[in-house]
């Protein structure tokens, strides 16, 4: 990791943890995925060293895969990366594979207060694949070629990626109070600048975030 990445992944944790300190009941949209696995370091350091109180919390995983094994949700690695080594009660961990309408718990928990955004090598923000209108809500969906690509590493075989998911829309990312996007590496420059040069373009769904009022987007 260079420096420049742990330094941006801490700021990330900063202000997450700077979130749950302001507002004890905050509700957080939570990534997965190579580039957060170092600012869940830095959460889980700066919780133990600030005693942070996280039994009012409430995380909300941003999407995970249908129809693959526990070991590879996207649940396990946020259980891995971060749910064990806080105090959040098994309740307030939410997940769209455990509810009929994730949109519905979102808003009866007050809205997404600070959302935490990777992106995709073809422009998508959790799994909402090229084309998903900005009218999206929580929804199942099938990968795209680009993406199940991306995600072989985290499996046995390429034929194991999953070839479905279930996301938060674009509208319910949009609807959160604050975002941050964490983006590394020169894999990632192409699709920034094409996520953030030209406007709202419904195939680069990342685009859609030049709507929002209050993005931070952490690149090296
Ligand atoms: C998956 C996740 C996204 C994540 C993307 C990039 O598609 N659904 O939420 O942003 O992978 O992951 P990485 O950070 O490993 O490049």
């Amino acid at each position: 990791m260079t420096e420049k990445k742990d330094e941006l992944s801490e700021l990330a944790a900063q202000k997450l943890v700077e979130q749950i300190r302001k507002k004890p009941n905050s509700n957080l949209g939570l990534p997965t995925g190579r580039t957060p696995k170092r600012m869940y370091q830095h959460v889980v350091r700066l919780s133990q060293e600030m005693g942070l109180d996280w039994s009012k919390v409430h995380c909300f995983a941003l999407d995970d895969y249908l129809e693959t094994l526990e070991d590879y949700s996207f649940q396990k690695y946020l259980e891995q990366n971060l749910y064990q080594h806080i105090d959040l009660p098994g309740t307030n961990k939410h997940n769209p594979r455990f509810h009929d309408d994730y949109d519905r718990l979102i808003d009866k928990h007050g809205g997404l207060d600070l959302t935490v955004l990777g992106i995709g090598a073809n422009g998508h923000i959790a799994f909402n694949e090229p084309g998903t209108p900005q009218a999206s809500y929580t929804q199942c969906i099938w990968l795209d070629e680009i993406s199940r690509n991306s995600l072989k590493d985290g499996f046995p075989d390429a034929s194991e990626v999953p070839t479905k998911a279930v996301t938060m829309g674009i509208s319910t990312i949009l609807s959160s109070k604050s975002i941050i996007m964490l983006a590394f590496g020169e894999e990632k420059k192409e699709v920034l600048k094409r996520a953030f040069g030209n406007g709202v373009d419904p195939a680069i769904p990342a685009s859609f975030l030049v709507l929002h009022n209050n993005v931070s987007i952490l690149t090296d």
